[in-house]
């Protein structure tokens, strides 16, 4: 079983991951002022932590995920609470020969998820294709740091954080300006017996051609 599958069912019983959710949501919503005419799609949803905290301001949100174990979670979550506008799909856009339909989404977001992705242009071409002109791609991720943000975790092979200044080039030579870069939160962690800190950016592309 996979390190995610493995996680799925105790995700939602972290604070620290909904508050998260929460502080991006807001800084999204504050910066984007999305309405029910917009379509979202989240990359890398887990649970969904955070599409429930953007659930009343799109008209349909498509979450996809490559853990069937966190899918299957929020498929239940989504049955329960009977809504009708999510989207849950267990694909990988990264799968060779996968295609997607192009200028779909007026926005595409992410936590926590880029720094698991190895080839970082090859996804933000991907998200460019799916968005429609004037579209906003809204990336949460760690800063760099020193590796030790996933020392718990064998045989992680993705990014130790992103410097922000090599991201936003990646960004500009994919067809977007930067709209948004801060950093609004910042994840506390135990490693090593000791409390670090790890800021965690947002940064907003704006898709221009
Ligand atoms: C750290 S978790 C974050 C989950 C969720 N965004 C949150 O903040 O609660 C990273 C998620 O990315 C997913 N993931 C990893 N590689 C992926 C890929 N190629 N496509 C889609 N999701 C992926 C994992 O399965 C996992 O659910």
């Amino acid at each position: 079983m996979k390190h995610f599958d493995k996680q799925a069912k105790e995700w939602d019983n972290d604070p620290k991951k909904i508050e998260r959710a929460t502080t991006i949501a807001k800084e999204i919503t504050d910066f984007i002022r999305p309405n029910k005419t917009m379509n979202a799609f989240e990359f890398g949803c887990g649970t969904g932590l955070l599409s429930y905290q953007l659930k009343d301001f799109f008209g349909t949100i498509t979450l996809a995920d490559t853990s069937e174990g966190m899918i299957k979670v929020l498929q239940e979550k989504i049955a329960n609470e009977n809504i009708k506008h999510f989207k849950p799909l267990f694909i990988d856009l990264l799968e060779d020969g996968f295609t997607v339909t192009e200028n779909e989404y007026e926005v595409i977001y992410t936590l926590m998820t880029l720094h698991h992705i190895d080839d970082t242009n090859k996804i933000l071409k991907i998200f460019n294709t799916m968005l429609k002109t004037d579209g906003y791609l809204c990336i949460a991720d760690l800063v760099k740091e020193d590796g030790s943000f996933h020392s718990n975790v064998p045989g992680f092979d993705g990014h130790n954080g992103f410097d922000r200044e090599k991201l936003s080039a990646i960004l500009l030579k994919n067809g977007f300006e930067i709209a948004y870069n801060e950093i609004p939160l910042v994840i506390e962690k135990e490693i090593d017996k000791k409390v670090r800190k790890y800021p965690v950016f947002l940064m907003i592309g704006k898709k221009i051609n």
